[in-house]
């Protein structure tokens, strides 16, 4: 059953077996496995390297494994090294002599780069179908609260009145972010490593672009001992998730606390929470914790590539097996956070006048105060100590800027009229900022605009 046997007198040991494979993390790329046999069989029969009706027979039998085990006939066994081992062994099984050839001018270590390759290229682009779905439940949200004022924070303090759109389109730019590293990623992923054999290429003439060709690589690799001992693209993958992760858990650590009684900015529906065991009254958003903690993960997988990669010597080297371990522990976290947390998004519920009313608190309008001052001439920093001694005035009285009467208000200076009141109203904050890329309904539009575009050029 082993690829490598000859060399042998005695059997492993049960325990190296078990330490040394690698199958039940890899059999997940069993077509990816086998539709790059493919690919290279083809390519030994283009360039006459191996007789025509072997390279047929082979290319048939790989087929025919591939929809068996995608249609559970063929169960992959555990007890084979690897997915490659296994393959290479059921197609022998199932056309005879001719399954020993396919491995002619190849080797694990330029098959398994290809593998993680191919896993990585279809992978990525789900990734983004999974921010896009993300994206749009962004956008129905944004859209439906264009004019829902809420205090914007800085320091978790009240700072300046923002509208809900305004900060549900924050998280739009790191997701749309997160979608372009993807494709700038792509780019580098894009190169085919086949041909580099174990390290040194091989003597039989291969047809390296060809393979490209059939699998859709744009380029090839240029360097065989790189190709063989490349693990960037993992670790790049790996932190692209982890800043997927690092955004979700962002916003997660943000629900928690607008869920909380004392915000109640929303509430998340009864599908995306749970409750306790012991009191009857609670509803928790596990979700949003679940993405927070589990981002710890995501980190300690891209932890785990670095840290094995960082004392590796040229060029193929067994510990590099350990990437598949992290990498897809990473992705299927990802997927489900990113799956999960869409679903909480898009069915969350929005307290509109528990945040407009929050936003009439903690003085959010006390720079369109100042502001209001700087038109009648005086100095900015003069208006910003004249704003500053109201808000203490207030704070002291317990009321808020607009609560104060023009007799009031005239104690801190003259310039104050009527309009005043109109000015700093938290509607008029909101949209007097017209500047790109502010809260007002104006700007909250463009954000928005943009990204339809982004969503439908998908
Ligand atoms: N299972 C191995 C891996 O994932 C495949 C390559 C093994 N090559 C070797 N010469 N042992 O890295």
């Amino acid at each position: 059953m082993k690829l490598w046997g000859g060399r042998f007198n005695e059997n492993t040991n049960k325990d190296v077996n078990d330490f040394n494979s690698s199958i039940r993390v890899d059999k997940r790329m069993y077509k990816e496995d086998i539709l790059g046999s493919i690919a290279h069989i083809k390519m030994l029969k283009a360039q006459n390297i191996l007789p025509i009706d072997s390279c047929k027979k082979i290319e048939e039998g790989l087929l025919y494994l591939l929809e068996n085990i995608e249609n559970n006939n063929i169960q992959i066994d555990d007890d084979f090294e690897d997915i490659h081992s296994f393959v290479e062994y059921a197609l022998t099984e199932h056309i005879g002599e001719a399954g020993k050839m396919l491995h002619t001018g190849r080797s694990r270590n330029d098959q398994v780069a290809l593998d993680l390759k191919l896993c990585l290229k279809d992978n990525s682009k789900l990734l983004i179908k999974d921010i896009l779905d993300l994206l749009k439940a962004i956008h129905e949200k944004a859209s439906k609260n264009i004019d829902t004022i809420m205090p914007g924070y800085t320091h978790m303090q009240k700072a300046q009145p923002i509208t809900l759109a305004h900060y549900f389109l924050a998280y739009a730019e790191m997701f749309k972010r997160d979608i372009s590293r993807i494709e700038d990623f792509f780019k580098r992923l894009d190169e085919m490593p086949l041909g580099s054999g174990a390290l040194a290429t091989t003597t039989y003439p291969l047809d390296r672009e060809f393979v490209a060709r059939e699998l859709n690589f744009s380029k090839i690799t240029l360097n065989s001992l790189d190709s063989v001992s490349d693990r960037d693209y993992v670790i790049e993958f790996l932190s692209i998730l982890s800043i997927i992760m690092m955004h979700l858990s962002r916003w997660s650590e943000e629900i928690i606390i607008w869920c909380t009684n004392e915000f109640n900015f929303i509430e998340l529906s009864d599908e995306y929470s749970t409750g306790s065991s012991i009191m009857p009254q609670k509803k928790n958003p596990d979700v949003a914790e679940l993405v927070r903690g589990k981002t710890g993960r995501v980190y300690g997988d891209l932890v785990t590539l670095l840290t094995v990669m960082k004392g590796i010597p040229l060029a193929y080297n067994k510990d590099m097996q350990e990437d598949k371990e992290a990498l897809f522990d990473a992705l299927d976290t990802t997927k489900l956070s990113l799956i999960t947390f869409t679903g909480m998004i898009k069915t969350l519920k929005v307290n509109k006048d528990v945040m407009e009313k929050s936003a009439h608190g903690g003085f959010t309008n006390a720079t369109d105060l100042a502001d209001y001052l700087v038109k009648s001439g005086i100095p900015f920093r003069k208006c910003h100590e004249i704003v500053g001694e109201i808000v203490l005035y207030c704070i002291e009285k317990g009321i808020c800027i607009s609560d104060m009467s023009m007799c009031e208000l005239h104690k801190f200076s003259k310039v104050f009229k009527e309009d005043v009141y109109n000015e700093i109203s938290l509607e008029n904050c909101v949209n007097q900022r017209k500047v790109i890329g502010g809260p007002s309904s104006y700007s909250v539009k463009i954000q928005i605009k943009e990204l339809e575009r982004l969503i439908n050029n998908y």
